[in-house]
């Protein structure tokens, strides 16, 4: 089912509704109230081969809500809007959409879309971190130009991406678990970074790389739910973590070392996903660099290795997981750069391939281990991964600890 609301970006759910029918889905649109402003029912009606749901009030069938919701093996909302976003977050349901989600127990993607004041208020902030909280599938907005001309996040993200994110959650079969059944990570203490550090050049810039910290806060999010108590140390914005996480806000490679390797003791599993900036610049100018003054000359120094000084300060029984960003990858190599860090699984994603790794919501790795660990996990969501993750590490972590 395809939910449409009243904004702007709602013609671009027009292209999701055609990617989604070419991609073979059988699919029932439910359009709100204002976004028949933007674009017409026909339209929809005429692509999904299917009437368009507007209201609740339709005489010929009072259960309409409640039979769309049964038959729908997934919702997606685009362009979902703060409105929504906020009486879907509150449970309300007095709008066709807004009802059938209510009365729905299938995976939901939501994928916002407004102007950027309205994305980065605390209201809209609480309820997204909300809804993940439950289980529901984010697609972030982008960057760039709004209507109205300001430039901020807030764009609807690409159709593409859309039907990319729909198509993995079917093909998983995903159903909303409220966590991992199992809990087999309870009274364990897990330790997670993400996100890509920011080594500045001056007060307003840096050198910076693509991560946008979505597998380490999957992997953070999915530990919690298996009932370790977690720390995340991130780069990047930890909306949508669960309440009573720990997350430390760090944004250089210094940083992120005080903050993990102070207290690496207190972990018996450490996932180091974050992407660590190699190289610095040698001393941060003061004050803005003018360009009057011509190209900076930035003389570089290496950072620290944070993972490798894990390798050597760990504690007897704590389980290391790397990751190896890579373009095109070599089995060889990130098992070498798994043994010279001394971690005990290394998981490797070649950041070139289509969807896979920096700022996509799908990922596709390979977890290999100093034991002899060798999986591949084909391209699916960034939960998903961190699921194959956390079994692999489980598992270590349970023989780890019982010779130790
Ligand atoms: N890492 C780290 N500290 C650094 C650089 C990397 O802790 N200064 C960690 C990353 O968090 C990741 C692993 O090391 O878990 C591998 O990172 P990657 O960038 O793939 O490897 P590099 O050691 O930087 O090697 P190269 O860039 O040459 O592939």
């Amino acid at each position: 089912m395809l939910g449409v609301c009243g904004g702007i970006a709602a013609y671009k759910a027009v292209e999701v509704c055609r990617r989604l029918v070419d991609a073979g889905a059988h699919l029932a649109v439910v359009m709100t109230e204002s976004a028949q402003r933007f674009v017409g029912p026909m339209t929809f009606s005429a692509l999904a081969s299917e009437p368009v749901a507007t209201t609740l009030w339709d005489l010929g069938d009072p259960l309409a809500h409640t039979r769309l919701a049964a038959r729908a093996d997934c919702v997606v909302v685009a362009p979902a809007t703060a409105d929504f976003i906020a009486r879907y977050a509150q449970g309300m349901a007095g709008d066709m959409l807004c009802a059938t989600l209510l009365a729905s127990t299938c995976p939901v993607v939501v994928c916002p879309a407004m102007h950027t004041g309205m994305w980065e208020h605390p209201a809209t902030r609480d309820n997204i971190a909300l809804l993940a909280r439950r289980g529901v599938t984010i697609v972030d907005p982008g960057i760039g130009r709004l209507a109205g001309g300001d430039i901020g996040a807030g764009r609807l993200a690409e159709p593409e991406e859309i039907a990319a994110t729909v198509r993995t959650l079917l093909a998983e079969g995903v159903r909303i678990t409220g966590g991992h059944p199992s809990g087999d990570l309870a009274g364990h203490r897990v330790l997670v970074t993400a996100g890509g550090t920011r080594e500045p050049i001056d007060p307003v810039r840096f050198i910076g790389n693509r991560s946008s910290g979505k597998q380490g806060h999957a992997i953070a999010a999915e530990a919690a739910a298996r009932g370790a108590q977690v720390c995340l140390v991130t780069t990047a914005n930890p909306a949508g973590m669960p309440p009573g996480m720990e997350v430390v806000g760090v944004e250089t490679a210094a940083d992120m070392a005080d903050a993990v390797l102070g207290r690496l003791e207190d972990f018996d599993l450490v996932i180091m996903a974050a992407a660590v900036a190699d190289f610095r610049p040698e001393s941060a100018l003061p004050a803005k660099h003018k360009k009057i003054e011509g190209p900076p000359e930035v003389s570089l120094v290496p950072t620290i290795d944070i993972l490798a000084e894990i390798g050597v300060r760990r504690p007897a029984g704590q389980v290391v997981v790397g990751f190896a960003a890579e373009t095109g990858v070599d089995r060889e190599r990130v098992r070498a750069k798994m043994l010279a860090k001394g971690a005990d699984l290394i998981v490797a994603n070649d950041v070139s391939a289509t969807g896979v790794g920096f700022g996509h919501d799908t990922n596709a790795v390979w977890i290999l281990g100093t034991d002899g660990t060798d999986i591949e996990v084909p391209l699916t969501s960034k939960t998903k991964v961190a699921q194959a993750v956390l079994d692999a590490a489980t598992r270590r972590l349970g023989r780890s600890q019982a010779n130790s």
